[in-house]
């Protein structure tokens, strides 16, 4: 199966993603994660992506393309896979109908995780994340048995995202609206959507997917 999950920045894709990939087996493809591992090896792509991210803006199209491209030929691709945070835009939704049926394959589901902005200021300046495993948590609603101790490898100092400032969160919220929301329309189109309530406690939102992929 593939599934886009497709919402703002903070809806909690990549938390559903996490839960998902578990039962189903099959890959959570993010771009962002893709990116800032690129930071983090001191790539040449990674160092270009970071003067868009800490701004907020998103990378040009190319660049993540090209990533997606490369990622979705690989062998544990081939049951299915969640694109959490990709395509962002028109051009690259056009872009993976392309690839994909090249592929001679096409995307299943979107889910559009439904939410207001509000919330999702405090969700994300609120998340800290393992460095090493990427487990996340949450200042207040989602904290470690142990303060500042991931849960699930143990490493000490989980890390704030350089780009969940506040300045930088209404920036991305911005992006969102202009650039990504008209994705709702272009995936309708295709009868593909489905929409679910993103404000809900995490495990009601697992069930609101569950039934969304059904
Ligand atoms: P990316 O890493 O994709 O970030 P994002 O889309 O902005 O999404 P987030 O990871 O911030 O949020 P999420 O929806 O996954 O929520 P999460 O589960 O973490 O992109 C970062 C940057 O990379 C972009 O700004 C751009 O520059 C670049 N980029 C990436 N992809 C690109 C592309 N395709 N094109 C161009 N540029 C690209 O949850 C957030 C917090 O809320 C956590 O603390 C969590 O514990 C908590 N939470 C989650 N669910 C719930 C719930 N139900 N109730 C209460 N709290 C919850």
């Amino acid at each position: 199966m593939i599934l886009i999950f497709l919402g703002p920045p903070g809806s909690g894709k990549g938390t559903q993603a996490k839960r998902l990939i578990k039962e189903m087996s099959i890959p959570q493809l993010s771009t962002g994660d893709m990116l800032r591992a690129g930071i983090a090896a001191g790539t040449e792509l990674g160092m270009k992506a970071k003067a868009f991210m800490d701004k907020g803006d998103l990378v040009p199209d190319s660049v993540v393309i090209g990533l997606i491209q490369e990622r979705i030929g690989a062998s544990d691709c081939k049951p299915g896979f969640i694109l959490d945070g990709f395509p962002r835009t028109i051009p690259q939704a056009e872009a993976l109908d392309r690839m994909l049926s090249g592929l001679g394959r096409s995307v299943d589901r979107v889910v559009e995780f439904k939410i207001d902005d509000q919330e999702l200021v405090s969700r994300l300046s609120g998340r800290r994340t393992c460095p090493k495993c990427s487990a996340m948590y949450h200042v207040v609603t989602q904290k470690p048995a142990k303060d500042g101790v991931c849960d699930q490898c143990g490493t000490q100092g989980l890390i704030q995202r350089t780009d969940d400032q506040p300045k930088v969160i209404q920036d991305r919220l911005a992006v969102y609206h202009k650039q990504t929301a008209p994705l709702v329309g272009f995936y309708t189109q295709q009868k593909k959507l489905r929409s679910i309530n993103a404000l809900d406690a995490p495990e009601k939102v697992t069930d609101a997917l569950k039934k969304a992929l059904k």
